[in-house]
């Protein structure tokens, strides 16, 4: 462990219809502390000083639920890769170093406050198809319904999407293709996703594209920065979900 200081150059704004500007903190810390921890250390001493801390989403902060949402040094959560805000730790800056801390910049994110975005968007695609409605029964014997190993390891990969937005924050057009593609592969991949395949791919894709993501046009950028290594392969499929929900109609 290494005590460092750093300068945190950090996006302030009052409200969603306030004009935002950076401010820049100076805090000592050390390698061993969490980014999320350095900002508490921050906030203490703004409060200490009578200052409004600073505003950001968090909640497990174990990588679970996806709601560390920061933009750090020009990436979604930070330089780190397959990892979120609340993994990333200290000893990937260098003493002194300043570090330029963003909300998500996304129209379909609009700030809350300070880092803080509002991310209801992806709860209205989930809400478009994202489930099973039907009754499937009790509780399936293990053996009842055969899956084969190559789908349930897809369809897992692709349920490891925590909705954190972090590849509509990378995505230079704003689109959210990367995480309706893991919402409805997870789905299609298995046979209690069938019933309502073809619905729910069409009703998905409409919603993300009335609630503003912008249109894909392949870049990868989503899937380099997502901290769940959530596949491109995931977007063909959609691809091919919805061309087949077309013909269906
Ligand atoms: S696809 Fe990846 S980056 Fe996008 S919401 Fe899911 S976990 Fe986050
Ligand atoms: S705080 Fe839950 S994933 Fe980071």
């Amino acid at each position: 462990m290494a005590n460092i200081t750093v300068n945190l150059k950090v996006w302030r704004q009052a409200g969603p219809k306030e004009q935002g500007q950076f401010k820049t903190y100076t805090v000592a810390t050390d390698t061993d502390t969490s980014f999320l921890e350095t900002l508490d250390i921050l906030n203490e001493q703004l409060v200490e000083k009578g200052e409004e801390p600073i505003v950001f989403d968090h909640d497990c902060r174990e990588g679970i639920c996806g709601m560390c949402s920061l933009y750090i040094n020009g990436h979604p959560h930070g330089p780190a890769t397959g990892a979120t805000t609340c993994q990333l730790y200290m000893r990937r800056f260098k003493d002194g170093e300043t570090i330029t801390v963003e909300p998500w910049r996304s129209a379909a994110f609009p700030v809350i406050k300070d880092l803080m975005v509002d991310r209801n968007a992806f709860d209205k695609i989930q809400q478009a198809g994202g489930y099973v409605s039907f009754n499937c029964g009790g509780a399936q014997d293990a053996n009842a319904l055969p899956i084969s190993k190559e789908a349930a390891d897809l369809a897992m990969d692709a349920a490891s999407c925590i909705g954190c937005g972090a590849c509509v924050a990378a995505c230079k057009n704003g689109s959210a293709m990367l995480f309706v593609s893991a919402k409805v592969s997870q789905f299609a991949l298995l046979p209690q996703g069938q019933i309502e395949r073809a619905r729910r791919a069409r009703a998905m894709v409409k919603r993300m594209d009335e609630l503003g993501f912008g249109n894909c046009t392949n870049t990868g950028a989503c899937a380099a920065e997502c901290p769940k290594n959530i596949s491109l392969s995931n977007i063909a499929r959609l691809n091919r979900e919805f061309i087949n929900a077309k013909i269906k109609d």
